[in-house]
């Protein structure tokens, strides 16, 4: 038995925004909240969404969040907010970070006792207001999961609240949107995508539905992620990128994650880093390390990237699995090194040591079990020559 989560509502492809009017049509909501960034407002995309709402846009406001990353601090005041003001609809709109906010506040409002204690897996003690959320990269995928994640400043970490009731009612998924992204922005958030479709695929508790998301969400990257990175406008390429996001993470949340999430738990939040970059540091190197004893699963992964792997042995393809994601990050121009974000030599060893600390609640999702001596090696492997 497996069970499957994901909003009730997924509207898809170009102008899928135009739908928005017909979704809160069948939700009848009387006092709209939108959380957003600065970002977003400015590039005109809430103009946008308002206008997609149709008669709805009179029973909205607004609430921004000014810093880039959300934190329990802003999750709450969002909550209060709805609190205090009866909105009945949250529509989050933006990257991973406005949509976080807006799932955690949609859910934070409803339990009395603040975000803290609901941080964890299945900690809720009832559904939250419901949510639309509107993705402006295609990255995270955080429209289609069930977990808000945060960044949580006593810690130097980020946690998340893991519950399916924090899945959206419903998720709009509008390449168009995306069009705005510079290319660093392209490549790290389609990292994101890349390594949740990696982890969803070969987590411990995959199944053959996320197997199928994630599966199809790494043949659309491996052929689309370098086209949208140069050639920002290339709609066919933005398309692809949006769909496989949004496929890698229902996916992964139906799956689990893996070793490159966990042990980058540690480092996310540290000066010259940011949740991709990290990922980039560690994918490759956790891959060649998951790959001993699964080799199929990275056979498959390789064929999927859209490495050759035809007359090969199943161990000899499931090799070019980490040569796939090193190839795609050198077309995106990402490293891969430790070295070139600023971390010395001697700093290895505490870093990877702390990572498997931090990375426990997720570490026992991966599929090859990490000792403190295996995190210590990936991060020394992951320092670059
Ligand atoms: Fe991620």
């Amino acid at each position: 038995m497996y069970r499957i989560v994901q909003p009730k509502i997924l509207y898809m492809g170009r102008g899928a925004l135009q739908g928005l009017e017909e979704i809160l049509r069948l939700m009848e909501p009387r006092r709209i909240l939108i959380v957003t960034g600065p970002t977003i407002t400015k590039l005109g995309i809430v103009d946008r969404a308002l206008e997609a709402m149709g008669s709805y846009k009179h029973r909205v406001e607004t609430f921004i969040n000014p810093k880039p990353e959300g934190d329990v601090a802003i999750v709450e005041e969002c909550a209060q907010r709805v609190r205090e003001r009866g909105y009945d609809l949250i529509v989050g709109i933006g990257g991973g970070s406005p949509l976080d906010v807006a799932k955690g506040a949609a859910v934070v409002a409803v339990h009395e006792e603040g975000m803290r204690p609901l941080l964890g897996r299945d900690r809720l003690m009832r559904k939250g207001i419901p949510a639309v959320l509107v993705p402006t990269t295609a990255g995270g995928g955080t429209e289609v999961t069930q977990a808000a994640v945060v960044h949580v400043p006593e810690e130097e970490c980020r946690k998340s609240i893991w519950d399916p009731r924090t899945m959206a009612e419903a998720a709009i998924v509008d390449p168009e949107l995306t069009l705005h992204m510079p290319p660093r922005l392209t490549a790290e958030t389609g990292l994101d995508a890349l390594v949740h479709a990696v982890e969803g695929y070969t987590a411990r508790d995959g199944n053959p539905v996320s197997k199928m998301y994630t599966s199809e969400a790494m043949r659309l990257i491996g052929r689309y992620l370098g086209r949208a990175y140069r050639d920002g406008s290339d709609m066919e390429a933005r398309e692809a990128m949006a769909r496989a996001a949004t496929l890698a993470a229902i996916g992964v949340t139906n799956s689990g994650l893996g070793a490159i999430h966990a042990l980058a738990l540690g480092l996310d939040s540290r000066e010259g880093f940011n949740h991709c970059r990290t990922l980039a540091v560690l994918a490759p190197w956790v891959m060649r390390f998951n790959r001993v004893g699964n080799e199929v699963f990275y056979a498959d992964i390789a064929k999927d990237l859209g490495e050759r792997v035809e007359g090969l042995s199943v161990e000899e393809a499931s090799l070019k699995a980490s040569e796939a994601v090193l190839r795609i990050l050198h077309e995106v121009g990402m490293s891969s090194c430790l070295k070139d974000y600023g971390i010395s030599e001697d700093e290895l060893r505490p870093l990877a040591l702390r990572a498997h600390m931090v990375g426990q609640r997720l570490l026992p999702m991966n599929i090859r079990e990490v000792s403190e001596e295996n995190a210590i090696a990936i991060f020394q492997e992951a320092f670059g020559t």
